[in-house]
């Protein structure tokens, strides 16, 4: 069965051979459910880790470093100033979809990782970029003081700081950042962490 439909097939493991899920049985789910763990426990960090190290030697269109280099000088400066290691991921990670999805990357992100992050964390990725306006007062049609809106809020302050200080600044191409295998352990641990549910009003 394996050789005959893919090589993908992971030898040792069972499969449900039916093409549709309105066939399958609680047993089939229960086989699913079974390997689910494991697989996501494998798979799960890697492929984010992938998702950024595929875009290590991309072009940049005007900065002096490319999208992948912003991000591991954010993590890098987070980690050097002993933020602790869900702020550091959530740096490296703050702008995976930056290229891919470039008017919602922060809800991007916020998707990515809200299911194991803090509320004070998932709330800055979501209005990470309008922060950002504060720092680009020349930049057309820039409404700088946006954020001025969650004045107040008990995450203003984390969402100012962490656009103030890891990211705006944080596309030196002098800057020494640390190599990506750095973050790999600390994001396995926090795609570990068990999941909580989020709701698109959070
Ligand atoms: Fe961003
Ligand atoms: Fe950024």
């Amino acid at each position: 069965m394996k050789d005959r439909y893919s090589p993908l097939l992971r030898s040792g493991w069972d499969y449900v051979e039916k093409v549709s899920l309105e066939e399958f049985k609680a047993a089939d789910w229960a086989l699913l459910n079974r390997q689910r763990g494991t697989y996501y426990a494998e798979e799960q960090a890697r492929q984010v880790l992938r998702m950024l190290a595929d875009s290590k030697d991309d072009a940049t269109f005007g900065y002096m470093v490319n999208n992948y280099r912003h991000c591991l000088q954010s993590a890098t400066m987070a980690m050097h100033d002993g933020l602790e290691e869900e702020d550091i991921v959530v740096a490296l990670l703050h702008d995976i979809g930056f290229i891919a999805c470039p008017s919602m990357h922060g809800a991007f992100a916020a998707a990515l990782m809200g299911a194991y992050i803090s509320d004070r964390n998932y709330w800055m990725l979501h209005r990470h970029a309008i922060f950002q306006n504060l720092h680009s007062p020349e930049l057309p049609g820039v409404k700088q003081h946006e954020r001025e809106r969650w004045r107040g809020h008990p995450h203003f302050d984390w969402a100012a700081t962490f656009v103030a200080k890891y990211d705006q600044a944080a596309t030196d191409p002098a800057y020494d950042c640390a190599p990506l295998e750095v973050f790999e352990p600390m994001v396995q641990r926090l795609f570990a962490r068990p999941p909580k549910p989020r709701y698109p009003t959070d």
